[in-house]
């Protein structure tokens, strides 16, 4: 979603600026903009399209000088992608600007009150609210306006705002948006995540909920909302800026989808010592975890996929009834919890707003929760009782692989460990899945070689309508992932289906040349996901199998077949998942899409 630069310092600072912006673009966006101040007043340049039209307007922000300035590519919501809705936004009098990511909510409200005391508004957005409010309340004291805003604001937001009679500052505002701040020797930075000011600092303050940063050339100070002074201690990024480059792919899909074999290996590796699972880290004792009575798994999307795999995987080993469920159904729909319930939150960004606020329904009915987060100190990873990282690395392409993989072992390390906890498998069970899970790392590996085989298959497909994903069990939940992969990047329909369910309605859309991509990995569904294969392709669908290699016979069933190594059936997914995403990304690929930017999406959704 949104992306938000500031930078203050020594440097021109729109140069600065327009580089972190390409370090946010991965977010998704539909228009930029970025506003300095030029020594006389704050001026301003919008731009719908991508940033190398702003880029262009400025040339290389050579145009726009001065040392202060914020910046923003806009995810629009209130209004249409237009330069006029593209931030930042000004007062009437142009004397305070402001960048906004999330959405006040009560915008519309506050919108009549400002236009009854003259105000006008230009955009349809609601961040010009804020420019207006903080016009309203402000009398000289940047510090003071912006803690009435707050407290007159609902809903999410992370604030870039400058002031023209404070042109040594600016100001960074955060609730339940993410923000952060960058301390460097060669002036300081607000950014919505750290690849934007990586190139600057390592040095980082993760902003808290209703907390305010000053910001100017050397310093730094918090305040909480009631304008009291805050000390904070900054983290330092481990991570390499390179982590979040291309590094030589055309795409940073495809570097994530080539990375996967060691960030499968890096989540699952530090929590393997002598042959047993530790996870100290989530700070749960084995009776806690003996008294868990039911868990649920809440989150959105591709994370929501990993847990329905987490359900089949949990249930299966460790016999807890697990139920999974959309974040934005859950937080809504009353559900049964109690405090023998633990509630799981998967989330890569660790910020998307209806998983943060089923955590928050979930603690607040009493429920403890752990989540399953990529992002280090984001809000979820902050919030939830106990958290389990996934050490995937920066995700910056928009459809997610390698922290779906590695969201994968992050549910098989609990499972495990939750199963040998309650004894409900045997030793010789547990070690020979935890060799197999060893394994994972390479056979991934050995599978992201056929990439060149899935790009000559895939390429026959780029003109299809519609393409159906079907499996049974655990084939389902990657079924549904592989789907979701396609459809993302290709703008291909398409549709995941528990194989026994087509013959309830969907198999009337089967017809001549439809292809079916079926996942056979569960070897007591085998017989019957035959059967369901049969149907389809008497109805003249091309079917694509994917399944263990131990059925060389399949190749009378199906029309392509890829076949995985072989694997402890409870792990196949993190296995089938390859095929499936090398797939997508030569569909995308082959149509001329660009497979980092999908159409209307945003990396981190953190509006609901
Ligand atoms: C799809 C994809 C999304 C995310 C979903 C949740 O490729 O990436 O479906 O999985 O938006 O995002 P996080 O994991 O950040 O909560």
């Amino acid at each position: 979603m949104c992306g938000i630069v500031g930078y203050i310092g020594g440097q021109q600072a729109a140069p600065v600026l327009l580089d972190g912006l390409a370090k946010l673009e991965y977010r998704g966006y539909d228009s930029t903009g970025m506003a300095v101040y030029d020594g006389r007043e704050i001026r301003m340049v919008k731009a719908t399209g991508r940033l190398k039209v702003l880029d262009a307007l400025t040339k290389g922000g050579s145009t726009l000088s001065g040392t202060a300035g914020i910046g923003h590519t806009r995810w629009a919501t209130h209004g249409s992608p237009t330069d006029t809705n593209a931030h930042p936004h000004f007062n009437g009098s142009a004397s305070i600007a402001v960048v906004h990511n999330g959405i006040i909510e009560n915008y519309q409200k506050l919108k009549k009150k400002l236009e009854n005391r003259g105000y006008q508004f230009v955009s349809e957005t609601d961040t010009e609210v804020v420019a207006h409010l903080l016009d309203r309340y402000y009398t000289g004291s940047p510090l003071e306006a912006i803690a009435k805003v707050m407290h007159r604001m609902e809903g999410s937001y992370a604030l870039g705002i400058m002031f023209r009679d404070h042109p040594d500052e600016i100001y960074a505002v955060r609730k339940d948006s993410p923000l952060i701040v960058g301390k460097s020797s060669q002036g300081n930075l607000i950014a919505s995540d750290v690849p934007a000011i990586l190139k600057y600092t390592r040095s980082v303050y993760f902003m808290e909920n209703e907390e305010i940063a000053k910001l100017s050339r050397d310093s730094i100070t918090f305040y909480n909302i009631d304008e009291e002074e805050l000390v904070k201690e900054p983290s330092e990024i481990s991570w390499d800026i390179s982590a979040a480059e291309k590094g030589g792919y055309d795409y940073f899909m495809m570097k994530a989808i080539y990375e996967q074999p060691k960030a499968v290996a890096d989540t699952m590796s530090p929590r393997i010592r002598d042959s047993r699972i530790v996870l100290d880290e989530l700070g749960m004792s084995d009776e806690e975890i003996a008294q868990i009575s039911k868990i649920y798994i809440v989150a959105c999307g591709s994370a929501y996929h990993a847990g329905v795999t987490g359900k089949y995987v949990l249930e299966g080993m460790a016999r807890i009834p697990v139920e999974v469920d959309l974040a934005s159904e859950f937080r809504y729909r009353n559900p049964i919890l109690d405090t023998q319930t633990l509630v799981i939150v998967i989330s890569q960004s660790g910020e998307t707003a209806d998983s943060l606020a089923a955590l928050r329904e979930a603690k607040t009915r009493g429920s403890r929760v752990l989540g399953i987060v990529n992002v280090v100190g984001s809000s979820i990873a902050r919030e939830a009782d106990h958290v389990l990282y996934t050490w995937a690395g920066p995700e910056i392409s928009v459809a997610t692989t390698k922290a779906y993989s590695t969201q994968l072992v992050a549910l098989y390390l609990l499972a495990m460990k939750f199963s040998s906890v309650r004894g409900t498998i045997s030793e010789a069970e547990f070690t020979s899945m935890l060799e197999a899970l060893q394994q994972l790392p390479r056979q991934v590996e050995f599978l992201l070689g056929s990439q060149e085989r899935i790009q000559k298959f895939a390429n026959r497909y780029l003109a299809a309508d519609h393409i159906f994903f079907i499996g049974r069990g655990l084939d389902y939940a990657i079924s549904l992932e592989g789907s979701l992969k396609l459809k993302e990047i290709s703008y291909i329909h398409s549709e995941a289906y528990a194989a026994g369910e087509l013959k309830h309605g969907t198999i009337s859309l089967i017809e001549e040349g439809t292809l079916v991509v079926a996942v056979l990995t569960q070897e007591e569904l085998y017989p019957k996901m035959l059967s369901n294969i049969q149907e389809v392709r008497t109805r003249g669908a091309f079917v694509m199998a994917v399944a263990n290699a131990n059925h060389a016979d399949l190749e009378k069933n199906a029309d392509y077949v890829i076949y995985l190594p072989e694997i402890n059936p409870y792990f196949t997914n993190s296995l089938a998942v390859i095929p499936l995403q090398l797939f997508a990304y030569y569909v995308a690929l082959g149509r001329g899409l660009d497979v980092d930017k999908p159409r209307n999406l945003a990396k981190s959704v953190t509006v609901e």
